[in-house]
């Protein structure tokens, strides 16, 4: 059964997107079979993976309308496969934010993608799901289809303002939709050389201990440019220190779940 990790902080730029190609590229580089999932009407996720926005097929603004009105769907035609062996992709268009508005008309439209997700349960050790930089509905969807969520932290004055909302909504969605639900933050964009970033990476150490990943991810400007050329990180520079630290990630999270 696939492992379910949505990476959500409704601050935007914090590497949510970043996190899950390149934490799923490593997944896959490993031999585990990954499915990303695009849940951001802005489609970064997909644009990043060279898929455009306005090509032909299936995208998951469809899927998520036919809770809204039936119809058949070809839910093969909606992955499509990336340049990596075990990658997978789902990916999305602006026309989310419409079916965002509207899904919630429908009573339980809460578990409408964790129903979705249910059909590739089986075929995928992982599905990572991309959120907006929002709490609204699609988050809400992605928390309640989620085993884990994963929340990433930029290691700078301000970050965790907006934690605490985030952490509530996770609070609510336990109660009501998804008492499973694990969380985890993962720090970023850390530059040991800043006393900033080292003070809030200690401040993170002391409060949430337990629920930080021991890995923490440096700034490293190849993740800006494997973007333009449409690769995962450990694509474009396997060499890279991102790479070998979203490859210490994946590790984490392996031994975590007990894989
Ligand atoms: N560790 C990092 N070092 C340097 N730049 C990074 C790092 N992680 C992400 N970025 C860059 O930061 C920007 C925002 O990242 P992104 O993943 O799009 O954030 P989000 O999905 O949370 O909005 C992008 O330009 C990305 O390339
Ligand atoms: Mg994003």
């Amino acid at each position: 059964m696939a492992h379910v990790v949505a990476l959500s902080n409704q601050k935007g730029g914090v590497a949510k997107t970043t996190t899950t190609i390149s934490l799923g590229a490593s997944l896959a580089g490993m031999g585990r079979r990954v499915l990303l999932v695009d849940l951001d009407p802005q489609s970064n996720l997909s644009l990043s993976l060279g898929h455009q926005d306005d090509a032909p097929g299936e995208t998951i603004s469809d899927a998520l309308e036919t809770a809204l009105n039936p119809r058949k769907v070809d839910w093969d035609e909606l992955i499509r496969h990336t340049s990596q062996e075990n990658l997978d992709i789902v990916p999305s268009d602006a026309r989310l934010w419409t079916v965002e508005r509207l899904i919630t008309e429908k009573q339980g439209y809460e578990y409408e993608l964790k129903t979705l997700l249910a059909r590739w349960q089986k075929i995928y050790d992982y599905i990572l799901v991309d959120c907006s930089p929002s709490l609204g509905p699609l988050t809400v969807m992605a928390l309640t289809a989620a085993d884990r969520v994963i929340i990433p932290i930029q290691t700078e004055f301000l970050a965790v303002v907006g934690l605490v909302r985030l952490i509530e909504t996770i609070d609510a969605v336990k109660e009501h939709t998804n008492s499973n639900l694990e969380f985890n933050l993962l720090a970023v964009m850390y530059d040991q050389r800043n006393g900033i970033c080292r003070d809030v990476l200690t401040k993170l150490q002391e409060n949430f201990s337990a629920r930080l990943f021991s890995t923490v991810i440096g700034v490293d400007t190849r993740l800006k440019e494997c973007v333009a050329v449409g690769q995962p990180i450990t694509q474009y520079d396997p060499r890279t220190r991102a790479t070998q630290q979203y490859g210490m990630l994946a590790d984490e999270i392996e031994r975590i779940i007990d894989r």
